[in-house]
This record gives C-alpha cells, structure tokens and sequence, in this order.
C-alpha cells in the first residue's frame, strides 16, 4: 500500500479552471434560458377568457375600498360593490383612449381620469368622449365568500 492511500487528490490547475469555466457557462444559459422560459409558459389562472377568482389580498380591497381592478391575461377589469345592484364587473379599460377607470362611490359613476369620462354603474356612457360603453361582466359572490367574475358578456 502506498502512503497516498486516504489522501485527497490535489486539483490541478486546468481542472480548476475547468469547474470555473464550466460553473460561467451554466450560470449564463440559465440567465438566457429563464426569460425565455418564462415567456413561453403561459400566464397562471384561469388565462384570458376565462372566470377570474379575486384573491384574499383583492377581497380585502374591495371591501376596504369598495372596488378593485384585477387583471386577466392583458385584460383589467373593475370588480366594485353597487350599493343598489350589489357585486358589479366591469372592464376597466376606458372605451376612448384606454385609460384604466376608477369606480367612484361618492358619485357613484366609474369615472375615467385621462378625459373626464364618466360612465353610469352599468356600464353605459354618461359624458365625456369615450364612445362605447365598458363590457360588463358577470361577478358573484359564492357560500364560502370568494368572489368569481366570469368574463364574456354578461
Ligand atoms: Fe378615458 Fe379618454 S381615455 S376618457
């Protein structure tokens, strides 16, 4: 037996420099692959279409705010509690410019900041320059509390 028996083997020089080349090619395919990635999966939910389920964190809003804006794929839509009709939907995308709207309680209109549009709680236009309604939605709130908006054309 020899006296190197047990020992750890020294790394030379060119396998050190192996690993550390070897580490800089992994490290950059992933900061190249992960956008990539990234862009190819689709958007997580129930994806543009289809029946948006407000979090814990949107439910909170709501009720602190009486309205939230959600997101659905590229889609924003305006979730806010009418105190005559109860839970509304409504996209938030101003039919003139495509601002995002804001649901006023105080007037109880949904109001576009960029131009003064306003529109009544049903969607319709009430002044201003946009030219067509917002597309309302359907928006219930189950027995356990969690509010679902289904989108299409209520
Ligand atoms: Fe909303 Fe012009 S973008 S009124």
């Amino acid at each position: 037996m020899s006296d190197q028996a047990g020992t750890a083997k020294p790394v030379s020089r060119r396998r050190f420099l192996d690993i550390i080349v070897g580490a800089g090619l992994l490290g950059w395919l992933a900061t190249v692959l992960y956008p990539v990635l990234r862009y190819l999966k689709p958007l997580s939910g129930a994806g543009p279409g289809g029946p948006i389920k407000l979090s814990a964190d949107e439910a909170t809003r709501l009720e602190r705010e009486h309205y939230v804006i959600v997101r659905s794929g590229t889609s924003r839509v305006l979730v806010f509690e009418d105190p005559a009709q109860g839970l509304r939907a409504l996209s938030a995308k101003c039919t003139h410019e495509g601002c995002t709207v804001q649901y006023l309680p105080g007037e109880s209109i949904v109001w576009c900041a960029c131009h003064n549009g306003r529109y009544g709680l049903d969607g319709r236009v009430l002044a201003g320059p946009p030219p067509r309604p917002l597309a309302q939605y359907d928006a219930q709130r189950d027995a356990d509390g969690s509010i679902l908006v289904k989108l299409g054309k209520s």
